[in-house]
């Protein structure tokens, strides 16, 4: 038996409260390619084939909305090649993925920027989102040409061509015009690799999440550490600013 199937087959005890909402910032591609002497791209296909593993752990623990960080606004300053490979392997996980995702009842959406993305992915992604906008079991939220400051930018251009008043503008309302408009806040937000930073993700959304870092790099973030994650949110106490209660 294969470690993954292995890994399949196991029974998890089961969490107290689950977080509607997870976002991962999978990171460590690169570093599990070259602890292997092979090419960046190589960790970056490998963390792809493992965000298939981790999405169907995420909906059978059943936690409702996935946020992956991607492709960051800042990722473009990468070399060309590693970009272009980047573009590439998005469009083959759309290509092969969604079929599958779409008969799973995985509702994908897009947070980010679309201008920049070449022209035959950005088809892709439309026909992505077109195609499973009602499924319901899961929401795989694709941060891609993400940042979250230019969110918040482009929320306030789009306040001010509303010609929204002054008096009218509170936390609700800038909520309602960023990307993730309509979803929950996320409540655990996950950072594989080990680096103790936000780099610019879901800045707004996240101001009250609980954040779990694993040295893990991203690769060999499984489903045992998906389970680690959520239960480690299990033990925290969320106090959303107030006192001990
Ligand atoms: C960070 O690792 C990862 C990324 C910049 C891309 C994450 C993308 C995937 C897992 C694949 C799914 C998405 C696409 C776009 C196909 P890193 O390169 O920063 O790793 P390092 O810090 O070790 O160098």
């Amino acid at each position: 038996m294969s470690p993954e199937s292995k890994t399949e087959k196991k029974t998890y005890p089961p969490l107290e409260r689950v977080p509607a909402h997870v976002g991962i910032i999978m990171d460590g591609n690169g570093r599990w390619a070259q602890a292997r002497g092979l090419p960046r791209l190589a960790g970056h296909r490998a963390g792809t084939d493992n965000l298939r593993r981790v999405l169907r752990a995420t909906a059978e623990f059943g936690v409702h909305v996935l946020t992956i960080y991607a492709f960051s606004t800042e990722n473009w300053g990468r070399p060309e090649d590693e970009v272009h490979g980047l573009m590439e392997l998005m469009e083959r996980m759309i290509d092969r993925e969604l079929p599958k995702l779409h008969e799973e009842g995985v509702q994908i959406r897009h947070i980010g920027r679309l201008e920049r993305v070449p022209d035959r992915l950005k088809e892709k992604i439309r026909h992505a989102l077109e195609l499973t906008k009602d499924n319901q079991r899961l929401i795989l939220n694709v941060a891609f040409n993400y940042g979250g400051r230019s969110e918040i930018v482009d929320a306030v251009r789009r306040i001010i061509q509303d010609g929204v008043a002054a008096e009218a503008v509170d936390e609700a309302l800038i909520a309602r015009y960023l990307y993730t408009a309509g979803l929950p806040d996320p409540d655990l937000i996950v950072r594989t690799s080990g680096e103790l930073r936000v780099s610019n993700f879901l800045i707004w959304q996240g101001a009250y999440a609980e954040y779990y870092v694993t040295p893990t790099y991203w690769p060999d973030f499984d489903k045992d550490e998906l389970y680690k994650a959520l239960v480690a949110f299990n033990q925290r106490e969320r106090r959303f600013g107030l006192l001990p209660g």
